[in-house]
């Protein structure tokens, strides 16, 4: 798979491995599909950070809030407004990604785990804060196994804040 964002292979799979490590503290008591997200955020322009978030259920269903929003009002609420990507890690299995510690390598846990997409509602708040043609999506199931799709592939002709000045 060609990488198309600009930043490095090695930062990918770091994101993607923040993903994956996030998803323990989900919160998914009723469908017990747990979520992971990585951002990668800055607050000013070149210093980037990874900020993570899970998904957090609710008894009162839509109340609950996916991973990829977790991660975005964190980073926010934290100071961070320039956003460059995204990783994204879910499913039913406890461990998405096997770590072999003797050669470093990684694989799905369990070959019938999907790629994650983001939800509409995560779609439109990420589309809220980032230039949709250069926010890169990768969605995971290893970190040697992603998809990277821009936000403007996922959701073209998108409503923004621009639509408003
Ligand atoms: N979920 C996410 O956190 N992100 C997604 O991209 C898809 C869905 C969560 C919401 C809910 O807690 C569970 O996954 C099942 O929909």
């Amino acid at each position: 798979m060609p990488n198309k964002i600009n930043i490095s292979d090695d930062i990918i799979k770091e994101l993607i491995k923040s993903a994956d490590n996030v998803r323990k503290n989900a919160y998914a008591p009723y469908s017990h599909f747990k979520v992971g997200a990585a951002l990668y955020a800055a607050k000013d322009e070149d210093n980037f950070d990874i900020i993570t978030g899970c998904n957090v259920e609710n008894a009162s269903y839509p109340a609950g809030n996916c991973a990829e929003r977790t991660a975005v009002f964190k980073a926010l609420s934290e100071g961070y407004n320039s956003f460059k990507a995204i990783a994204i890690l879910g499913g039913y299995a406890e461990k998405m990604i096997q770590y072999n510690a003797s050669n470093n390598q990684s694989d799905t846990s369990d070959a019938s785990e999907k790629y994650i997409s983001p939800c509409g509602i995560c779609r439109q708040v990420l589309r809220e804060f980032v230039t949709p043609n250069d926010f890169y999506v990768i969605m995971a199931r290893s970190d040697n196994d992603y998809i990277v799709i821009t936000l403007e592939e996922l959701m073209p002709m998108s409503f923004g804040p621009d639509n408003l000045n």
